[in-house]
């Protein structure tokens, strides 16, 4: 079995302090991480699905790049329609961080696809991203894959994200995954809420932000008083996959170990 726990929307910001509406970034990102720490302990490694960063700032990578550290699990991130993903790739990467976008391990490979489109909001995955998707299941059609992306290729239930803040071009991406019996799940974020739903034979997962949630069914924008959380994975060598969302309040907060 491959154990999965994926992070996401971040949105770290250079100043530590500054707050997205109420909410401190760092603060509720260091208690999801505790609660990692102190819980998923057995996990192979960590997905981060974009807007790591809300502005671009290289000490927003450096200081994720070192809470994520203190957990010394393997991390594989991917961009979101917030981050700079050249930068997002030159801290990100190197020692148990990669942007690589693939790995493989247990039965499984999992692709991460960047979806992002410079200056815009919604997601496209482009040509040569499909390419490298068709390619990575057509040459290991014997293990199971787990696709992420940022921009979910199906509606969130939110009218002010669907009319145009989602991905552009779902009906190819489906495409090439329907093409390859080996793809068995697609996880993403963008949506800072949950989302599980079986689709033509795939599981489908959208997931909480670590800061502050969207909420379900809005129209029009709308503060969810939900809280911060994580989506853990279980996947099966028999190709099942067993999932569920950990929300993180204040009150059951232990402190991140930050060390010396
Ligand atoms: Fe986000």
């Amino acid at each position: 079995m491959l154990r999965a726990v994926q992070i996401t929307d971040t949105h770290l910001y250079a100043d530590p302090g500054r707050q997205y509406y109420d909410v401190n970034t760092d603060e509720t990102l260091k208690r999801v991480l505790a609660r990692i720490a102190a819980e998923e302990g057995n996990a192979d490694l960590v997905l981060l699905t974009g807007d790591l960063v809300h502005d671009e700032s290289e000490q927003g990578y450096a200081r994720l790049r070192g809470y994520l550290e203190k957990l010394d699990l393997p991390v594989y991130c991917l961009p979101g329609n917030h981050d700079d993903g050249g930068l997002m790739r030159r801290v990100m990467s190197g020692g148990r961080l990669s942007c690589e976008g693939w790995v493989c391990r247990n039965g499984w490979q999992i692709i991460l696809l960047d979806s992002t489109v410079p200056g815009e909001v919604g997601g496209r995955v482009g040509e040569a991203e499909l390419r490298r998707l068709d390619a990575c299941l057509r040459a290991r059609p014997g293990l199971h894959a787990l696709v992420c992306l940022h921009h979910p290729p199906q509606p969130s239930g939110c009218a002010w994200l669907d009319e145009g803040l989602i991905l552009d071009n779902p009906d190819e991406l489906f495409a090439v995954v329907e093409a390859h019996a080996n793809a068995r799940a697609m996880l993403w974020g963008h949506i800072h809420q949950a989302f599980d739903r079986e689709y033509r034979g795939l599981r489908l997962m959208g997931s909480p932000s670590t800061m502050l949630q969207f909420k379900p069914g809005a129209a029009e924008f709308a503060i969810d008083d939900a809280d911060p959380g994580y989506r853990w994975l279980h996947l099966h060598e028999d190709g099942r996959v067993e999932s569920g969302i950990v929300r993180v309040g204040e009150a059951a907060a232990p402190a991140y170990n930050m060390g010396p």
